[in-house]
């Protein structure tokens, strides 16, 4: 942007990737995928009595199934998809990946309830995290991402509220059954509570450097 003489340019920018997974083959066969998380999470006890124990609302396969894409074809064609994606993103970014791909780290279900919420985290250790969304029934809550400097801003006023997109403190992204969203795993975010009726279903995952 250009004021007068004045120059203001944007630095340390966060990138924020979002597509269908139909951009990438195979095709992921939206319904399919949705009856595949229910039908795991009903037969997964072990995720059942983890979420119970953990204070996780609905469903998540975190702890209990670390090999879906081993055991489910329709996974491995979606690490096909995620790979492509994430490989896109990783050039967007401009890392030098020095000859080392990044390889899909866990990929787990997560089912959230109607009242259900998962609180702000980042995902440590890796490199790229995201989420491909599965049943959004309307009301279905968005995913809430934090500015990564928010932590710094002792005196800063707020921003008002039409402030433009890349200066708002948050942003909340409300994205359509079969897209994904990809951010670097440093990047703070939390689903606030799913106002929906139904379960909102996403899969979501980590890439590291290997
Ligand atoms: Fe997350």
């Amino acid at each position: 942007m250009t004021r007068g003489m004045a120059h203001i340019e944007s630095l340390f920018v966060t990138r924020l990737y979002r597509a269908p997974l139909s951009e990438f083959a195979p095709k992921i066969d939206a319904g399919e995928m949705e009856n595949s998380c229910l039908v795991i999470a009903e037969d997964d006890e072990a995720g059942q009595d983890w979420s119970e124990k953990n204070g996780y609302p609905g469903y998540t396969s975190y702890a209990s199934l670390t090999d879906l894409p081993w055991r489910f074809p329709i996974f491995a064609d979606l690490v096909k998809v995620l790979d492509q994606h994430v490989a896109a993103f990783a050039e967007d970014l401009e890392f030098d990946l020095d000859g080392r791909a990044l390889k899909l780290e866990d990929l787990w279900i997560n089912i959230l309830p109607e009242g259900g919420m998962h609180a702000s985290h980042i995902h440590p250790h890796s490199v790229i995290s995201g989420t491909t969304y599965v049943a959004m029934p309307d009301g279905a809550s968005a995913l809430k991402l934090e500015d990564p400097r928010s932590a710094r801003m002792m005196a800063s006023p707020a921003r008002r509220a039409d402030a433009r997109r890349d200066l708002k403190p948050f942003i909340y992204m409300k994205p359509k059954v079969g897209d994904v969203l990809l951010w670097e795993s440093w990047l703070r975010h939390e689903v606030p509570m799913n106002m929906a009726e139904d379960d909102r279903i996403s899969v979501s995952f980590n890439y590291s450097w290997t």
